[in-house]
């Protein structure tokens, strides 16, 4: 038990567990919910979410892991016999979400690539559904795509090679690698979006409250379904991280600066997006409205046409932005992935090159799925479904079972206390013990309801 691997440096640690934090959902997927849900207002329900059940629950699973040091699995096994299974469920959320959010990258990767040549011609939504994901080919479901294939075969490549050489020389390397590269070239993005023409209209359309909406119960379930999402929380990631630390190290503090890092690159790509966005509109001559569209497929077609209409260097801006997401989303897939190759390794105590191979494997395997032409719709059910139920029922459950059923929480609190520079005040227990899950349990309530109508 005591080879365990460690991380080199506390920088080491916060970089990858930022690296894991910061990826797809902060770019792509906050800059949109935001604006549906209120736009300036959204940031009340966020905060909330943030300071209440985000950064307490960090803090819960960097402690778990520190302490029991161990995968999800055997941390909740030591923790209290009969929760192995909680730890398992998580693994098992994390490998579904990992088969497509590699495949995400994946198209990040070869937009990318089209950015040099703009394949993606005048209209890039045509392309995006015909040409690139040819969805529209009903009699060849099954059948691969060329251009999301390939591409996927790399980011596994990429992930399975960099999580073979272990937590230290693989992991902890290339998050230092990176995510500093990932803030300096997302920094110039979002420099040159600002200082198109419109840009500010598009900043004011995302910051506009619209107040009315605070009242509104499904803005409150994004909020929280954003804050745990991009955070990596309830999906037995930071307490796998957190398993190799070293003794001594500040929990409560990294558990801060992971959250506010996060926050802070969700802020800025939300700036950048909707800069990008107004430059669209004001060229187009639309309204920024009808320019903001939502979900991943539209996402793909709407930055080639901002990439499309720039005065200059328009590759390089097109380049830049999608090696962000490609960066981003790497050491996000790296993170989850490690969720389950530690599970593996330490239930049937295989070595890691073959934990890697299996857990790995099967994972690249079953994304080919989604790389095929009816993979698109598939993709969009299984997101869907997995951030209505999973991220809220995972985390509900984990609270209840480690607050409620084990009653662990005063002995983490203990534990937490004696290695960091903060000190957690019985602020922490109330935000978990009570606000937290009566927030989550009426969010799924909710839910399901709406679903039901
Ligand atoms: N936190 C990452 C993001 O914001 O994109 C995504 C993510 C990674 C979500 C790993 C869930 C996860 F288990
Ligand atoms: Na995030």
């Amino acid at each position: 038990m005591e080879n365990r691997p460690q991380w080199g440096t506390r920088a080491g640690f916060i970089l990858a567990a930022v690296g894991s934090a910061v990826g797809l959902g902060n770019i792509w997927r906050f800059p949109g919910v935001a604006y549906e849900n209120g736009g300036g207002a959204f940031f009340l329900p966020y905060l909330f979410a943030l300071l209440t059940a985000g950064i307490p629950l960090l803090i819960l699973e960097f402690t778990v892991g520190h302490k029991y040091r161990g995968s999800a699995p055997f941390s909740f096994f030591k923790m209290k016999k009969g929760a192995e299974w909680l730890g398992w469920w998580q693994l098992a959320i994390s490998f579904v979400i990992s088969t497509y959010y590699a495949v995400i990258i994946a198209w990040a990767m070869s937009y990318g690539y089209f950015s040099v040549g703009k394949q993606w011609g005048e209209d890039p939504l045509t392309f995006l559904v015909g040409d690139y994901l040819k969805v529209v080919d009903p009699g060849q479901v099954g059948s691969l795509v060329p251009g999301v294939f390939f591409p996927l075969i790399i980011v596994w490549i990429i992930t399975l090679g960099i999580l073979y050489k272990g937590v230290k020389k693989g992991i902890e390397v290339a998050n230092k690698i990176f995510i500093p590269a990932l803030v300096v070239l997302f920094f110039i993005i979002v420099v040159r979006a600002l200082t198109l023409e419109g840009a500010i209209d598009g900043v004011n359309a995302f910051f506009k409250p619209d107040w009315s909406q605070i009242t509104n119960g499904k803005v409150w379930v994004a909020a929280y379904g954003q804050i745990f999402f991009s955070l990596s929380i309830a999906f037995a990631i930071m307490i796998t991280y957190s398993s190799y630390l070293p003794k001594k190290s500040d929990i409560t503090n990294n558990a801060f600066i992971t959250g506010f890092a996060n926050s802070s690159f969700e802020l800025l790509a939300g700036i950048g997006v909707f800069a990008a966005l107004g430059f669209m509109a004001m060229q187009q001559g639309l309204p920024i409205d009808e320019v903001v569209s939502k979900g991943v497929i539209l996402a793909f077609a709407v930055f080639p046409q901002i990439i499309n209409e720039l005065p200059a260097f328009s590759g390089a801006f097109g380049v830049l932005f999608f090696v962000c997401l490609t960066l981003a989303g790497l050491s996000s897939l790296i993170s989850i992935v490690e969720t389950y190759i530690a599970g593996v390794q330490e239930k049937f105590k295989v070595s890691r090159t073959k934990a890697v191979a299996i857990g790995g494997g099967l994972s690249a395997l079953i994304s080919i799925l989604y790389a095929t032409q009816g993979g698109l719709n598939f993709l969009d059910t299984v997101d869907a479904f997995i951030n209505n139920y999973g991220v809220a029922f995972a985390g509900l459950v984990e609270i209840i079972i480690i607050a409620w059923v084990a009653k662990e929480l005063n002995n983490l609190q203990d534990h937490a206390n004696a290695i960091s520079d903060i000190r957690l005040g019985s602020w922490w227990i109330i935000c978990l013990k009570f606000i937290t899950p009566v927030v989550l349990g009426v969010m799924l309530v909710m839910n399901v309801l709406t679903d039901i109508e």
